[in-house]
């Protein structure tokens, strides 16, 4: 098993902690999301609230009993990975391309739980990963070029079509010196759904992940 593989887990691992009997939680997308799925049938839930259908369909598989978000009320807690974090918890996620459902989910609960292997762990957000963007499929060239004025440089996800059905632009070269900004900028441009950068509603808690073990942050 790679380093980074046991580093996931161990942060699934570490999640564990905040999972108490008889709760709906809030289960995010990914591939570190999937360490947590598979320690699940350890913990006695009342039911899941899936931030993607591709998780839906991993705990409906265990037998966990799928809540729609609409009837569970406010959650306690939601439990996620990223794709970068930043020193303040800022995040950019939807490199799964189920960013709108997560970030739905993650605001809709009171604790957002991230867990990250060491590789996430940026100064400044957006530098190397790009910033994805779902957008309404008719804006998406009018998106594009709003971005490009913007300073940034999107790529259309090819052959992938959102849970909502929608298309992503990866957006790449955006300044995102300060995400909060960003992100309420972007969520103005007509046509787009949702952006990746999760700043108003960063996470609560950082479980990062490294060879000498877990670190907990909390803001
Ligand atoms: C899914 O859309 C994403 O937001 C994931 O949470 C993020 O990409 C982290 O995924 P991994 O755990 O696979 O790195």
């Amino acid at each position: 098993m790679s380093d980074q593989q046991a580093q996931k887990q161990a942060a699934a691992k570490a999640a564990l902690s905040y999972i108490e009997d008889d709760m709906i939680l809030g289960v995010g997308t990914g591939s570190t999301v999937n360490c947590l799925i598979e320690l699940l049938p350890q913990v006695k839930l009342a039911g899941a609230v899936a931030s993607s259908q591709v998780t839906e369909d991993k705990l409906r598989a265990l037998g966990i009993e799928i809540v729609d978000l609409n009837f569970a009320g406010q959650l306690d807690v939601y439990i996620d990975g990223a794709d970068e974090v930043n020193a303040h918890l800022q995040l950019i996620k939807g490199g799964g391309g189920a960013l709108t459902r997560e970030k739905i989910v993650a605001a809709a609960s009171n604790k957002f739980v991230c867990m990250v292997d060491e590789s996430k762990r940026v100064d400044i957000l957006g530098r190397s990963f790009p910033v994805p963007i779902e957008v309404l499929p008719q804006a998406r060239s009018y998106v594009a070029r709003q971005l490009a004025q913007m300073g940034g440089e999107p790529v259309y996800r090819e052959d992938f079509v959102t849970d909502y059905g929608n298309v992503i632009l990866d957006t790449y070269d955006l300044d995102v010196s300060n995400p909060i900004a960003l992100e309420k900028e972007l969520n103005n441009i007509v046509g787009v759904v949702c952006n990746g950068i999760f700043a108003a509603n960063q996470a609560d808690v950082l479980l990062k992940a490294s060879s000498n073990g877990v670190e907990t942050i909390t803001r």
